[in-house]
């Protein structure tokens, strides 16, 4: 069995420099919702850091969030100019992290970016720490590197340990997403409309165009030639490249249902090799960051509300597919706070890696 492994290399003397001295932080993007949990992060990790600079639009410039007992001041980002730093956490647009990312690096500052902007570029490292931190090599100069889409790294979180026993021939992907997927103003309609609902007041669907409350639709991605929107394709190409793996076959679904933060997925997987649910539930239960949760004679299975500001990828339902041959087919549920595992705390996690902080809870992997 292929064990946890995450590239000691990637803890190199380069890095024990940033060990010695805690690295200024910038968190582009503070004041979204990715920003927000960012800092949170990092709060509730003790990372060790110098100075912590807070970049958003020029609408926040002056604001303030709070930050382990104290607030720390949003400043407006100069679009044109290289963030200063020794690591810069990127939570914007693609555009903008495009533009920005290259100049940043090339002034010394390593990047974790957030954003689609580089995720299939093949000199950028995709990186799920648990899954494949080793990819993530000794990295002797700045550069960036890219956190996986959101339902990617909750799906991948859950399935690579069985990946690794057995081997995935195919996967299906039902998601049931979340508005804070979309950000900040998506979550804030949300709410917005439940109370429209409760006054007696028509729907305020500016941001949503349609109605959210008592509703779920397709996935808002724009939608490719091939009939996929864009967070099904990143699903099925970021799987790939993650896994190093390009015959998987994996086909999604993205829907968005109205739950205010929290991912679920359904997962259907087709094995190489024949596992048991036990021998599943097993591998679960022993893989890092993952809480199974799995209790048919009660009807406790993973929910949203479990997962919502938790940094463990909850994972239960798990259950043979009989439609399939004896021991190939296999059933499971996942919910996790993409805010968390799916940006934010992935995010924190790689920046432990790359500057040596390690956690010990991250020791288990590590070590292995
Ligand atoms: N939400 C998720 O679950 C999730 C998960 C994985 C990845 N991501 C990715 O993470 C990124 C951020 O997403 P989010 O959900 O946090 O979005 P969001 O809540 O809408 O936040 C966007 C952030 O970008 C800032 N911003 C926008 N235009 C700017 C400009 N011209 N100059 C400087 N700052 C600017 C905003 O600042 P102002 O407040 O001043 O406007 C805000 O801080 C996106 O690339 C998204 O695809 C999101």
């Amino acid at each position: 069995m292929v064990r946890y492994s995450v590239a000691k290399e990637a803890l190199s003397a380069d890095h024990a420099t940033m060990r010695a001295t805690p690295p200024d932080i910038a968190i582009v993007g503070a004041t979204g919702a990715v920003g927000r949990e960012m800092l949170r992060v990092l709060e509730d990790r003790c990372f060790p850091h110098g100075r912590i600079r807070l970049l958003a639009s020029e609408r926040s410039a002056g604001m303030r969030l709070p930050y382990a007992g104290t607030d720390l001041p949003v400043e407006a980002l100069h679009p044109g100019k290289p963030v200063e730093g020794d690591l810069a956490l990127f939570a914007v647009g693609a555009d903008l992290s495009r533009s920005l990312a290259p100049m940043t690096t090339a002034a010394g500052c390593t990047v974790i970016d957030n954003s689609s902007a580089f995720r299939q570029d093949p000199a950028v490292p995709l990186i799920i720490p648990e899954v494949n931190g080793a990819a993530l090599g000794g990295r002797t100069e700045a550069s960036i590197i890219a956190n996986p889409n959101c339902s990617t790294i909750i799906a991948l979180m859950a399935v690579t340990p069985l990946h690794r026993a057995v081997g995935i021939e195919r996967m299906v992907v039902s998601t049931y997403q979340a508005a804070s997927g979309a950000g900040l103003p998506g979550m804030e309609e949300l709410e917005q409309q439940a109370r429209d609902f409760v006054a007696g007041n028509p729907l305020t669907t500016d941001f949503w165009k349609r109605p959210y409350i008592f509703n779920l639709f397709s996935h808002d991605s724009p939608i490719g030639a091939d009939g996929d929107n864009q967070e099904e394709q990143k699903l099925i190409s970021e799987t790939r490249r993650i896994w190093n793996d390009p015959a998987v076959r994996v086909t999604a679904t993205c829907i968005r249902v109205p739950v205010l933060r929290a991912h679920s997925e359904s997962i259907n997987l087709t094995l190489r090799g024949a596992l048991s649910p036990a021998e599943a539930r097993t591998l679960l239960e022993r893989a890092p960051g993952l809480r199974v949760l799995d209790d048919p004679a009660n009807n406790r299975f993973p929910e949203p509300r479990d997962a919502s500001g938790c940094d463990d990828v909850i994972v239960g339902r798990i259950r043979a597919d009989r439609s399939q041959d004896p021991g190939k087919g296999l059933n499971l549920f996942v919910c996790s706070d993409q805010l968390r595992k799916g940006a934010a705390l992935n995010a924190v996690q790689i920046a432990e890696l790359v500057t040596g902080h390690v956690k010990e809870a991250s020791a288990a992997w590590l070590s292995e």
